[in-house]
This record gives structure tokens, C-alpha cells and sequence, in this order.
């Protein structure tokens, strides 16, 4: 796992941004899969900024949602149709046969999770999948105890997640209680990873993801197996790290590996 501690959530965006930016450079029909929530927007916003600059170019991009919540119509504002597509989507020129998500509302659950895996096998994968963590370390809609071999399919939400996501509703009851996620096997399938946590209310799930055992229990400690994750957290959130120090040693002097090659 390479831990990338920043000073702020700012620069954590910046860095993701940036990230992308260079994978895309190597590859410009990427295929992105791409989280909600409150972390990710600063992401967004740096890529929108680099699209209005012209660095960078979605015309040949492909983007796979990772959760959805049942029940809800493409049009309410806590969809994740409706939150990309005023987040991202509308700001950039992707085009809408590139766009493949989740839906709130399929006529056929298991037909459509397993049909929404074939496609993202169609598409060669995905090249980066950018991940938000909950404060119980749950990543897209996998709450602990999900199967780490899991796929596309659908979650009840634990009462923690339906509580810290109630803020985005008018109020807790009208948060959904079940919901569609790409599973965590699909998830580990990703080229590469990058998770992003902000703030000091989700430093336990961190540390619990990166320094403790690998566990269905904190869902996000599987990537501990994937071998291209990045974790990227602003000092806050990465505040009970023990090797904080190495961290940011490594991130620092990793360009100095090359002084070594003949
Ligand atoms: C939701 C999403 C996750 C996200 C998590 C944390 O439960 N399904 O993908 O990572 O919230 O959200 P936030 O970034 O708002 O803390």
C-alpha cells in the first residue's frame, strides 16, 4: 500500500487529480470507476478544473458507478446518477454511451448486477477505481462482514451508514435501507485504487484499514492484498497511523530509487 499523507483535504484532491491525469496520459480510453459522497467532490472539482484547461480529454473515457441506493429515481439529488451528473458529468465531455451505472430502480436485480459486471469485463476492467471509506470502514456500500470475494449486489445499510448519510437527506427516514454495490472482489479486480479519507472522524477506519489485520470485519483492510492502491489522507484522518513518519519519507524520496540504477 503506498500512504500518502497531505497537509489538508485540498491537496489530497490535488494529488487524485493529478493521478488521474497521468494514468490518462498513458491511456485515453481510462475507465474510471467512481465513488459518491462528500470526499470525492474536491476530486472532481480539480478534474473539471483540468478539463477547462484542456489537460485533460473525455471523449474516450468510460466511468462505472460503484453503489447505488434502491429505490431512489435517476432525478432525486442523493441518486448517484443525479450526484455525478451534477458533480462531474455535466462539466466535462464524456459521452453518455460511456457512462454505465447502477440503477435505482432495475426491473431485475440479479440480472442486472451480473449484467453490470459483464460490461465492466468489456470494457478490459477498470483502470482506476477511486474510493471514499465509512467511518466503520465500509467501501462503496460493503458494510463489515460482506464477503471479501464479493460481487455486484444488493446490501442492506448498517444503522451507522443510514445515520451519517441521513445528512444528505431531509431526514433519516428517508434514507434508503438497501442499496446495490459493486462487491469488494469487483472492486479488487481494479488496476489501480485510490481511497481517499478526510478528517479526523475517520482516522480509526484508516488506521484500522492500514496498520490493522485484514478482516471482513473493516472492509476497506482487504486492499492490503491489491498490489496498486494508494491511500491518500490529509493529516487528520491519518492522525493514529504508527508509521506516519515512513510514510511521508517514502513519498518524499521515492524519486531517489532512480540515483541507484546504473
Ligand atoms: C457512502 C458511499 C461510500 C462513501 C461513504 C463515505 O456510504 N457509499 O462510497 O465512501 O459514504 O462518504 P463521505 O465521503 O461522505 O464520508
Amino acid at each position: 500500500m503506498e500512504v500518502i499523507i497531505k497537509s489538508n483535504y485540498d491537496e489530497i484532491c490535488q494529488e487524485a487529480a493529478r493521478i488521474i491525469l497521468e494514468e490518462w496520459q498513458k491511456k485515453r480510453n481510462l475507465v474510471l470507476g467512481l465513488a459518491t459522497g462528500a470526499t470525492p467532490l474536491g476530486v472532481y472539482e480539480k478534474i473539471i478544473e483540468l478539463h477547462q484547461k484542456g489537460e485533460i480529454d473525455f471523449r474516450e473515457v468510460a466511468t462505472f458507478s460503484l453503489d447505488e441506493y434502491l429505490g431512489l429515481e435517476e432525478d432525486h439529488p442523493q441518486s448517484f446518477a443525479f450526484y455525478m451528473e451534477e458533480n462531474l458529468f455535466k462539466h466535462i465531455n464524456i459521452r453518455k454511451d460511456n457512462i454505465f451505472r447502477l440503477e435505482g430502480r432495475p426491473t431485475d436485480i440479479e440480472a442486472h448486477c451480473r449484467e453490470y459486471e459483464e460490461k465492466i469485463k468489456k470494457r478490459g476492467g477498470i483502470d482506476v477505481q477511486i474510493l471514499g471509506i465509512g467511518r466503520n470502514g465500509h467501501i462503496g456500500f460493503n458494510e463489515p462482514g460482506s464477503s471479501l470475494s464479493s460481487r455486484t449486489r444488493v446490501k442492506t445499510l448498517v444503522e451507522e451508514t443510514v445515520k451519517d448519510n441521513a445528512r444528505f437527506f431531509k431526514s433519516e427516514e428517508e434514507v434508503p435501507r438497501f442499496c446495490l454495490t459493486m462487491g469488494i472482489g469487483t472492486v479488487m479486480e481494479a488496476k489501480m485504487i485510490i481511497l481517499l479519507a478526510s478528517g479526523k472522524n475517520k482516522n480509526d477506519a484508516i488506521f484500522k484499514s492500514v496498520e490493522g489485520p485484514v478482516t471482513a470485519s473493516i472492509p476497506a483492510s482487504v486492499l492490503q492484498h491489491h498490489p496498486r492502491v494508494k491511500i491518500l489522507v490529509d493529516e487528520e484522518a491519518g492522525s493514529l497511523l504508527s508509521r506516519r513518519g515512513y510514510y511521508k519519507w517514502v513519498f518524499k524520496n521515492k524519486d531517489r530509487v532512480k540515483d541507484y540504477l546504473k
